[in-house]
């Protein structure tokens, strides 16, 4: 019964990245600092592989890849306004690392885009000028992350009754429950 749930999901999420203007285009990151405390960004979503792990591009230098190799525990949140489906994902994220798929990712951005990875100064650095970021001529600071997904949580907000279902991942499938919204 919860089938039709899990389609829905998987197919909400990939139009995240193959629709146009669709919402779940960008997903809320959340990862553990190493005080603890909890850090959220939004980034773009770019790849949903086969395995369904879900790939955002960033920066090496920035906070959230420094968090993720402390700890690999990450939430990640999608939201569609129009259809009030929420959905959440936990996992473990780790920073990928096969040059033939990173070379793969970089050579499809677009060129103007590859400046967001070359700044000289790491992000979140001080600075006293926004336009007197300087960029590096030949290296770059590219960084995929994956995150593999343990559990997913569809939650869609409808009359008569909510409906919200967690998905989690066993060893080699995915079980399912039904849960009170
Ligand atoms: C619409 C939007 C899209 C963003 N996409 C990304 C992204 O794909 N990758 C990224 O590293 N930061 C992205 N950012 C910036 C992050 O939200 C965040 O501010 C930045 O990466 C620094 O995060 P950190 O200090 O936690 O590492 C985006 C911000 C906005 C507003």
């Amino acid at each position: 019964m919860t089938s039709t749930f899990w389609d829905e999901t998987l197919t909400e999420i990939k139009k995240g990245i193959t629709k146009r203007g669709h919402p779940f285009r960008l997903f809320t990151l959340a990862s553990i600092s190493a005080l603890g405390t909890p850090s959220l960004r939004t980034v773009v979503f770019r790849h949903f592989n086969d395995n369904l792990n879900l790939v955002f591009y960033t920066d090496a230098r920035s906070q959230k890849v420094k968090e993720i190799e402390k700890n690999a525990d990450v939430s990640l949140l999608f939201y569609h306004p129009e259809n009030l489906l929420q959905i959440t994902v936990k996992g473990k994220a780790s920073v990928i690392t096969d040059s033939e798929v990173l070379d793969r990712y970089w050579g499809n951005i677009p060129d103007g885009n590859k400046k967001d990875y070359t700044t000289q100064t790491a992000p979140g650095t001080p600075m006293n000028n926004p336009d007197a970021l300087e960029y590096l001529n030949e290296n770059h600071h590219f960084c995929a992350i994956q995150i593999e997904p343990l559990s997913i949580e569809y939650l869609k907000l409808k009359r008569p009754n909510h409906i919200r279902v967690l998905f989690s991942k066993t060893k080699d499938s995915w079980e399912s429950q039904f849960l009170a919204p």
